[in-house]
């Protein structure tokens, strides 16, 4: 099991806001594979991805799914929520994003890439003043672009004076918790992500595999 609990009553409640945090809802399995995935990262036993490493920001590391039960059992859970049948939930992207110790205190928000439909985050290591953010008062159009898209703001705005804007929905979330939004839809950014590890799926229903990640997944599970 990957949860602790059905997802199906969250799923008009993720329909209705676009974003949710849901606190205490990994099983003990998901936890203890996602502790061992920190202490693989943190011992520097498993390599990242050379191709995503953005210089100054972050390091990302492909996850994998401990067995192909899991992974049914993920992704009906993930149906149950997204209220979409799993056979039609491609996971196009897996990786575990590790945030470097000199990260941008405050980025500007930005839109997932158009095949993020459904961007679901789970943390692994938060420090304390490490929070995602939701910006609604943004508006909910689609990127429609195959990639992430960043606000423009204006030079020399004071980015942490636009972070108290109050109207912006901060959660810091910690291991066991689940976030899941429309990930293409709702703006969105970490703050004071500096040293924070957090494993994001990215979901979607139009078949859309640009990484090649849901691929290589079933094909990983099969032969294993
Ligand atoms: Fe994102």
């Amino acid at each position: 099991m990957a949860f602790n609990t059905t997802l199906t009553p969250h799923c008009q409640a993720l329909r209705e806001r676009n974003y949710l945090h849901l606190e205490n809802v990994l099983s003990q399995d998901f936890t203890n594979v996602l502790g061992e995935v920190r202490d693989r990262i943190l011992s520097g036993a498993q390599d990242d991805i050379p191709d995503w490493h953005i210089e100054g920001k972050k390091r990302q590391y492909l996850f994998d799914f401990p067995s192909e039960a899991f992974l049914e059992d993920f992704l009906l859970s993930m149906s149950e929520i997204t209220g979409k049948a799993p056979e039609n939930l491609t996971i196009g992207e897996r990786h575990i994003k590790v945030y470097l110790e000199n990260a941008a205190p405050f980025p500007a928000p930005h839109l997932d890439r158009r095949a993020s439909e459904f961007t679901v985050g789970f943390p692994i290591v938060i420090p304390d003043a490490s929070e995602v953010c939701f910006l609604p008062h943004l508006g909910f159009e689609e990127n429609t672009d195959e990639r992430a898209r960043f606000i423009k703001l204006g030079d020399g705005v004071d980015m942490a004076a636009y972070y108290k804007d109050p109207r912006i929905v901060k959660a810091q979330g910690r291991l066991g918790d689940m976030f899941i939004f429309y990930g293409s839809r709702v703006w969105h950014e970490r703050i004071h992500p500096a040293g924070s590890m957090i494993l994001y799926t990215k979901l979607n229903t139009m078949g859309s595999d640009p990484l090649g990640e849901n691929r290589a997944l079933h094909r990983e599970t099969v032969t294993a």
